[in-house]
């Protein structure tokens, strides 16, 4: 690895696509192997971007609007790049990151129909132009997705309780989104056993670090 350039992984995929479970496995893997690295969440990750996390998911009491969203996200954003990805990056760490911009386009553009090219510039304006080396999409069908919010039935918050159509929109925003980024986004089939994924996951992970010349053993 060049020293100073570490190795940016995002997780992506609509809600309850699996993306936490499948996070948690590739931070256990990467601890086994002994890889210096940063799990982080988005949004939050800091204590500006918590506190913001907290308002976005208090939808449901107060009114945002789609645009209001989009800035909080994305201030959420700038300041988890400032203050621990950047940081983390120069120290030669590998990141991962449960969700990152690409959901930002997904839910705020291909979901709720604001500009996309606006948001993809604002999304690098924010990011202070640092792009993931590798996207990790965990791609569902949004039936499957809502099958097992019904399993789960945990609390919900306004964006889980959203119809059936929402994430279908953004299922396919994120594909359009995989189709045009190849190198950079991966698409992994999320529906089928938790260890299938993982190990599509893993694969796909090891060999990517391989090309970087980062050496692990499945
Ligand atoms: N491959 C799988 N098959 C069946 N259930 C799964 C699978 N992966 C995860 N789950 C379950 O689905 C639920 C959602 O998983 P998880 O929290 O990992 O999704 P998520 O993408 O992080 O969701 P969110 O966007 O809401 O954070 C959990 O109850 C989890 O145990
Ligand atoms: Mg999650």
């Amino acid at each position: 690895m060049v020293m100073g350039k570490g190795i940016f992984i995002t997780l992506e995929g609509i809600d309850f696509s699996g993306k936490s479970t499948q996070a948690r496995y590739l931070v256990n893997f990467l601890k086994r192997n002994n890889v210096q690295h940063l799990f982080l969440r988005e949004p939050g990750g800091t204590v500006l971007s918590e506190r913001i996390r907290r308002i976005l998911l208090s939808k449901g009491e107060i009114d945002i609007c789609a645009k209001s969203e989009l800035w909080l996200y994305l201030a959420a954003r700038s300041q988890i790049v400032e203050e621990k990805i950047a940081p983390a990056l120069k120290q030669g760490k590998i990141v991962v990151c449960d969700r990152f911009y690409d959901s930002t386009t997904a839910y705020q553009s291909y979901g709720r129909g604001l500009d996309l090219d606006f948001v993809l510039k604002a999304n690098l304006f924010a990011a202070d132009n640092l792009k993931p080396d590798l996207t990790l999409l965990f791609d569902l069908p949004e039936k499957k997705a809502f099958e097992r919010k019904q399993r789960l039935n945990r609390t919900k918050d306004r964006l889980e309780n959203e119809k059936l159509a929402f994430f279908r929109k953004i299922r396919k925003g994120y594909l359009h989104l995989a189709e045009n980024n190849k190198r950079r986004i991966k698409v992994i089939n999320a529906d089928g056993p938790k260890e299938k994924v993982r190990d599509e996951m893993l694969e796909i992970t090891v060999s990517f670090l391989k090309r970087h010349r980062i050496r692990i053993r499945m």
